[in-house]
């Protein structure tokens, strides 16, 4: 800068402290790390190949096979900490097999040991004939909370045993967290971690991770979306009560879902809440990034950075994200 122009600057400028590189990275408060990003890995039984997803760049449907490849390229790239969600062939209505996951699980544990941090998600949307993330009742009218809750912690069980190293149930019954923590502790599976989605919200933008996970409500029933579960988005005072239950209930980490449209959520619940806060940058919101990208109407890397950024601002301390794998290379670009 010239002497002229910084000699007329006010005391009070702010400008000083932008006016290089250098001294923008030491003032920053701010600044993302691969370190802290979980990369979402889709296990689907009974493809061929695999097979991309339709908006979120670089996510795959994988086979068991695909899927070690896929983690063998993201741990060279860097990436150490995964969500994985298990997709079995097979269909139920009240009982349903982990197996399928299970077994993927403990492939990626053989082959990487503690190499990996591998989360997995549990729910029951993707194992139900009709898309539900619970069993029905009779009339198919209501999602039954206590049936579900039991299937819900014997496959938190499942994964823990075969060597998840945290579990993360993202189906919104009441009281899956206490349950999942007992059978856990009965098992002496002390150190298996649980990440609670515990301020989830009836979103619009899961879409392209309900094509990924084979998980939309199929429309079969009277129960067309999940707003008899998930948090309304008017409703921030439920996701308070139900982070502090699940805290109470056993849960490590506390997680708000989605990201951007719930700043305000992070930002007030992790000041409330004295837990590790994640938040999951979901699938309609990084799809809406990468459009505007190949519009041309943002620089994809600098926007996915920045809104990373904002979760880091607002709290969060890990952020789960399909851009994780691509991360390295990002930050590159804008530091
Ligand atoms: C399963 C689940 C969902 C997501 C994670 N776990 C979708 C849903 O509740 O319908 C969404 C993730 C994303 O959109 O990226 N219950």
């Amino acid at each position: 800068m010239d002497q002229k122009s910084s000699s007329s600057l006010n005391p009070m400028s702010l400008r000083r402290l932008r006016q290089t590189p250098a001294i923008r990275e030491l003032v920053t408060q701010y600044r993302v790390s691969v370190d802290q990003l979980i990369q979402p890995l889709f296990a689907v039984e009974g493809l061929r190949d695999r097979e991309s997803v339709p908006g979120l760049t670089g996510t795959f449907r994988e086979t068991p096979d695909s899927l070690l490849r896929t983690v063998e390229s993201d741990l060279e790239a860097g990436v150490r900490k995964f969500i994985l969600f298990g997709v079995p062939g097979q269909k139920g209505e009240k009982s349903f097999s982990g197996d399928f996951t299970a077994r993927q699980i403990g492939a990626l544990r053989k082959r990487f040991g503690k190499d990996l941090f591998l989360a997995v998600d549990v729910c029951l949307c993707s194992y139900t004939s009709h898309g539900q993330c619970g069993i029905l009742n009779a009339e198919g009218d209501h999602v039954e909370n206590c049936a579900t809750v039991q299937q819900l912690a014997s496959l938190a069980l499942e994964y823990a045993g075969a060597g998840a190293d945290c579990v993360a149930p993202s189906d919104m019954m009441d009281g899956r967290i206490r349950a999942i923590r007992k059978a856990l502790d009965e098992n002496q599976l002390y150190s298996t971690l649980i990440m609670s989605y515990s301020a989830k919200f009836h979103s619009r933008f899961y879409g392209p991770f309900r094509a990924a996970a084979d998980s939309a409500p199929k429309g079969s029933t009277s129960l067309k979306d999940r707003a008899t579960y998930q948090i309304d988005p008017g409703c921030p005072r439920d996701a308070y009560i139900s982070s502090v239950r699940d805290a109470e209930e056993g849960a490590d980490i506390l997680m708000v879902k989605p990201g951007m449209p719930y700043l305000d959520v992070l930002s007030d619940l992790s000041k409330r809440i004295e837990k590790p806060w994640a938040v999951y940058e979901v699938s309609g919101e990084f799809a809406g990034i990468e459009l505007m990208a190949e519009r041309g109407l943002v620089r994809g890397p600098e926007a996915h950075v920045e809104a990373w950024t904002a979760f880091l601002r607002a709290g969060a301390s890990m952020i789960i994200t399909y851009g994780a794998r691509y991360a390295s290379e990002y930050l590159k670009k804008t530091n």
